[in-house]
């Protein structure tokens, strides 16, 4: 995580400088998902060494590095790694020192477990007439679980405003773009699109207006497409829709140098090195950053009776070792038909041994008209019961069932975990938007019980012949 810009960050351009490059700069992307790519900056023609990977001198004077995001030694379905060709190696850089922590945590014991469902207003956007907030002091950890030394576990934070970070991480944008400047080359990322830094690349982002999102951060594990099975082949996120940045490189030095700041343990450190983190000229490899409009995803849902389970919803996975299990499956709930006959349309009541973390990016959650609103939340820890409230229930037991559209204008989404996350004392205290009024949303449900006859009611509440 770096940077130079995100140190003037504010609500509007931060310089004159920053507006002409935002301007004139146009994004080029790769598309594919875990491909073998290569890319050049065109101004350095040739920079990609030619049949090897380090070579005594590289073209252009280049130092060779290369970055690994898995262990050498993995089978070659998942090993991934790149070769990056810049002006200095990512080791040219001051000693790490430890900086605050803000309000970033990996400490899962702060508060008491609680079973409850719980669901967040929209997080609060710091006004700008407060004291000005990077990545890191913006970012604030809601929930997670699992230990990040051992690479095993998630964690998930709310963005509020802007930042810069080197972490590993699925950014979801809820309000405002984010200019992404990576080593791998520039991003720009919208609200209903996500994009992937997976670990250990620096990046460093850049905001024009109120900026507002959440963070999935897994550790250890990379995210994959999910299997199709029956599917077959296409479908769901294909991986032609997945953009992978090409090669840009700064050869340029800033006032007081750039600051590196490395998550490294759960803790954070900064750095400061005189040139610029991206100075990457050229690169090859299959460990790249990507991001992906979610407007791609090819939904498939039942066409004659019952809900397929949410999992058809899956875009990505971050796969524990158990098959099937995940650490953490990313899923969107998108604008598509609803068909299915003789069926209770909205999702189902119902309790999981997974934790399910709900965010909004747009819109009206099918299951709850109200209260769940853009940029806030819900938990729904491990077989914590949930389901549509009453208003929902009653509406859709009586309707008629007609093809209709489900979703329009709205993307929910779902960070879906096999581990049973705890919340953090900002997500339940300091955050003040925890919504303590949730569990009443259920509390008009009334029991339809009719012991002395099993016909089901019809639209008008009469029973059934
Ligand atoms: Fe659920």
């Amino acid at each position: 995580m770096l940077s130079d810009f995100s140190h003037k960050t504010g609500l509007k351009f931060h310089s004159t400088e920053l507006k002409i490059i935002w301007d004139h700069y146009h994004f080029s992307y790769i598309p594919g998902f875990g491909n073998e790519c290569a890319s050049e900056d065109p101004r350095c023609p040739g920079a990609l060494p030619e049949g090897q990977n380090n070579p005594q001198v590289c073209p252009y004077n280049l130092y060779a590095e290369q970055l690994s995001g898995s262990a050498f030694t993995c089978p070659r379905s998942t090993n991934k790694r790149s070769w990056l060709y810049r002006i200095l190696p990512s080791v040219s850089h001051k000693p790490f020192e430890s900086i605050d922590q803000g309000h970033i945590t990996h400490n899962w014991d702060e508060v008491d477990p609680d079973p409850n469902q719980l669901r967040w207003k929209p997080f609060e956007i710091p006004k700008a007439s407060q004291k000005k907030v990077d990545f890191v002091s913006g970012l604030h950890t809601l929930c997670g679980a699992g230990d990040i030394k051992s690479n095993n576990g998630l964690a998930i934070h709310i963005f509020l405003y802007l930042f810069t970070a080197a972490l590993s991480l699925l950014l979801v944008p809820q309000k405002g773009k984010l200019h992404i400047y990576t080593e791998f080359g520039k991003m720009l990322v919208q609200p209903n699109e996500i994009c992937v830094i997976q670990r250990g690349m620096r990046f460093s982002i850049d905001v024009f207006e109120e900026t507002r999102g959440y963070i999935l951060e897994v550790y250890g594990v990379h995210f994959e497409l999910p299997d199709l099975g029956p599917i077959g082949a296409n479908g769901l996120a294909n991986p032609r829709d997945f953009l992978i940045p090409v090669a840009w490189y700064e050869d340029r030095q800033v006032p007081g140098g750039y600051t590196v700041i490395n998550k490294y343990q759960g803790k954070l450190f900064a750095a400061k090195q005189d040139v610029s983190p991206f100075n990457v000229v050229a690169w090859h490899g299959n460990y790249t950053p990507y991001k992906y409009n979610l407007e791609n995803f090819m939904v498939i849902n039942s066409v004659a009776f019952d809900h397929a389970d949410p999992s058809i919803f899956t875009v990505l996975t971050a796969k524990s070792l158990r098959p099937g299990v995940a650490i953490a499956d990313f899923v969107i709930f998108p604008p598509r038909w609803g068909v299915a006959d003789k069926t209770f349309r909205p999702p189902y009541y119902h309790r999981n041994c997974m934790s399910e973390f709900m965010g909004l990016i747009k819109g009206h959650y099918e299951a709850k008209q109200g209260g769940f609103l853009p940029g806030g939340g819900s938990l729904h820890s491990s077989m914590t019961p949930h389901g549509p409230d009453a208003d929902c229930f009653e509406k859709a037991s009586k309707a008629k069932l007609a093809p209709e559209r489900i979703a329009d204008g709205t993307m929910a989404f779902m960070f879906e975990s096999s581990l049973s996350m705890a919340v953090t004392k900002w997500g339940l205290k300091t955050s003040n938007c925890l919504d303590e009024n949730y569990y009443k949303c259920w509390e008009p449900l009334k029991s339809h019980f009719t012991p002395n006859s099993r016909k089901p009611a019809g639209l008008n509440g009469a029973l059934l012949p």
